[in-house]
C-alpha cells in the first residue's frame, strides 16, 4: 500500500507575512481535523524555508524546496544547494519542474545530477515529467515521458529510486485550469509504472509514488486520486488557499 502524498508548490508567490499566514491557516485545519495515512508537503520560496520550518515543527506538515543546484558548494552566485536545504529542515526537493525546463533550460544530464545531489543529502526528489500540448497532439507523449524518466532516473539503484517521488505534470494542464481527465492521468501513470517495472521489477515499481500535477483543485482531486496508479498530487495554484488545499488533502486521505 503506497502512502499518498499531497505537495503544495507555492512557486514565486506570497510575501513573508502572507506565507506565514497561509501556513498558520493550514495548521489550524490540520489540528482540527485529523488526516491519516498521508504525507503533506508545503513547498515555499527559498527565503521562507526557515520561518516556515520553525512554524511547522511538531506538526504533520513536511517541508520542500522548489529547486536546488547540482553542486554542493562554491562559486555559483544565486544558487542554493542540497546540503544547505538539508541544514534548514527541508525533506523534499522538486527537480525538473516544467517551468525550470521551459524558462531555465534544465534538462537531461543536469536533472540527473540534481536528483543525485538531492539523494546524496538524504532528501527526497519530487521529479517532474510531462509533455507539452504539441507533443500530445502528435501522439509522442509516451515517448517523451519515457525519455524524461530514463535520462534523469534510470541510472539510480533501486534503493535510491524508492526514495524518489515522480510527478506527472502535463504541461498543457499546468496553471491553465485544464486538467487531465482521470483516464488520461491513469493511462500515463500506468505507463510510467510499467517502465519502472521493466527496469527495476514489479516489487520496486509498485512502491514508487507517482503524483499527478496540473490544475488539481478541490473539485477534481477526488476523482484523480481514486485512480489506481495516482498516488496523490503536486498542486500549484490551489495550494495558495488554505481552505482549498485542505480539501485536496482530505480528498487524498479518504
Ligand atoms: P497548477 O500547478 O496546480 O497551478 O496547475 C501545478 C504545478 O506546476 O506543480
Amino acid at each position: 500500500m503506497r502512502t499518498k502524498v499531497v505537495a503544495g508548490n507555492w512557486k514565486m508567490n506570497k510575501t513573508l507575512p502572507e506565507a506565514l499566514q497561509l501556513t498558520a491557516e493550514l495548521l489550524t485545519r490540520l489540528e482540527n481535523h485529523q488526516v491519516k495515512n498521508i504525507e503533506v508537503v508545503i513547498i515555499p520560496p527559498f527565503p521562507y524555508l526557515i520561518p516556515v520550518s520553525e512554524k511547522i515543527q511538531s506538526s504533520v506538515l513536511r517541508l520542500g524546496a522548489q529547486n536546488c543546484s547540482e553542486h554542493p558548494w562554491g562559486a555559483y552566485t544565486g544558487e542554493v544547494s542540497a546540503p544547505m536545504l538539508k541544514s534548514v529542515g527541508v525533506q523534499y526537493v522538486i527537480i525538473g519542474h516544467s517551468e525550470r525546463r521551459q524558462y531555465f533550460g534544465e534538462e537531461g544530464t543536469k536533472l540527473a545530477q540534481k536528483v543525485d545531489a538531492v539523494l546524496a543529502n538524504q532528501l527526497h526528489p519530487i521529479f517532474c515529467c510531462g509533455e507539452p500540448l504539441i507533443v500530445r497532439g502528435d501522439g509522442r507523449h509516451f515517448d517523451l515521458v519515457k525519455l524524461q524518466i530514463e535520462e534523469a532516473l534510470f541510472h539510480l539503484p533501486a534503493e535510491a529510486l524508492l526514495k524518489t517521488i515522480i510527478a506527472y505534470e502535463p504541461v498543457w494542464a499546468i496553471g491553465t485550469g485544464k486538467t487531465a481527465t482521470p483516464e488520461q492521468a491513469q493511462e500515463m501513470h500506468a505507463f510510467i509504472r510499467e517502465q519502472l517495472t521493466l527496469k527495476y521489477g514489479a516489487a520496486v515499481a509498485q512502491q514508487v509514488r507517482i503524483l499527478y500535477g496540473g490544475s488539481v483543485n478541490a473539485g477534481n482531486a477526488k476523482a484523480l486520486f481514486a485512480c489506481a496508479d495516482v498516488d496523490g498530487g503536486l498542486v500549484g495554484g490551489a495550494s495558495l488557499k488554505a481552505g482549498e488545499f485542505f480539501e485536496i488533502i482530505q480528498a487524498a486521505a479518504q
